[in-house]
């Protein structure tokens, strides 16, 4: 059929389609241009972070989903989630309603090209949670974000006492100026200590926890879109460079692994 559609058999189309490799890691399908010479595996180029994808998207809940579409840069959009001084101007009711973030709280690890946030001082904890994802014995405990480099955003957050989430979101651009944030959203898999009350609960808890978790999920993105489509319409300030504070490091982190990618031949 294909030949007589055309006109002329496939082989002679002469396509040069580039050729996308893709590898998994528990329920992630990662795809990317094939690199000369092969390029590093995918648990390589994830490193401790590999473990703990794979551990958290182990679940048998079926993730709640939605799509927002930004009329802003993909990286204002991506940008807006590494930096920890918005809180209090962008969500006062709520990330921000203790005031700004304490960093004697929280540790920013760097891995490979990508980042994380712990709200943990341990700056072992990365490790230590990659070993325990591996071997079965993580536990929720604490707010955590990943960003897997260039557009993957993984969190785990706390909903109510003891109820975690977790909340994936692919950050794609569809123009210069728009932004497709997708995002699955479910239970976090890890085991928790949780006063027996709120589990013998929780079967009419969970009927409407996750729709509020959700409802609260837009409603914190819709107030980042908000902030990303009025930057986007402001002229850029020429030759000016960002002063890059103390709870904005991994904004330079991304900053420094985007430039390298885009320096290669
Ligand atoms: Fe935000």
């Amino acid at each position: 059929m294909c030949k007589e559609y055309f006109g002329v058999a496939p082989r002679e189309l002469d396509a040069r389609l580039a050729p996308v490799e893709i590898a998994a890691c528990g329920a992630f399908i990662f795809g990317r241009f094939t690199p000369t010479g092969g390029g590093e595996t995918l648990e390589q180029f994830l490193g401790a972070l590999f473990p703990i994808l794979k551990a958290m998207s182990a679940t048998s809940h079926r993730a709640r989903t939605f799509t927002k579409v930004v009329k802003a840069n993909w990286k204002l959009c991506y940008h807006i989630t590494l930096d920890d001084y918005h809180q209090v101007a962008v969500h006062p009711k709520t990330l921000g309603r203790h005031g700004y973030l304490p960093r004697d709280n929280i540790f920013y690890h760097r891995e490979g090209e990508h980042s994380a946030f712990f709200a943990n001082r341990d700056p072992n904890e990365l490790a230590a949670m990659a070993a325990s994802c591996g071997n079965g014995t993580t536990k929720s405990t604490d707010f955590r974000i990943f960003h897997v480099f260039p557009n993957l955003l993984v969190s785990h957050h706390l909903c109510d006492r003891q109820f975690w989430y977790i909340c994936i979101s692919i950050y794609s651009p569809t123009a210069i100026d728009r932004t497709a944030i997708r995002s699955w959203l479910f239970p976090s898999p890890f085991p928790v200590d949780r006063h027996w009350l709120r589990d013998r609960t929780a079967w009419w808890t969970e009927m409407f926890r996750p729709t509020l978790v959700e409802w609260a999920m837009r409603w914190i993105m819709k107030q980042d879109n908000s902030v990303c489509e009025t930057l986007q319409t402001m002229p850029p300030l020429p030759g000016a460079q960002p002063f890059i504070g103390a709870v904005e490091t991994r904004i330079k982190w991304f900053e420094e692994s985007y430039l390298a990618r885009m320096a290669e031949p």
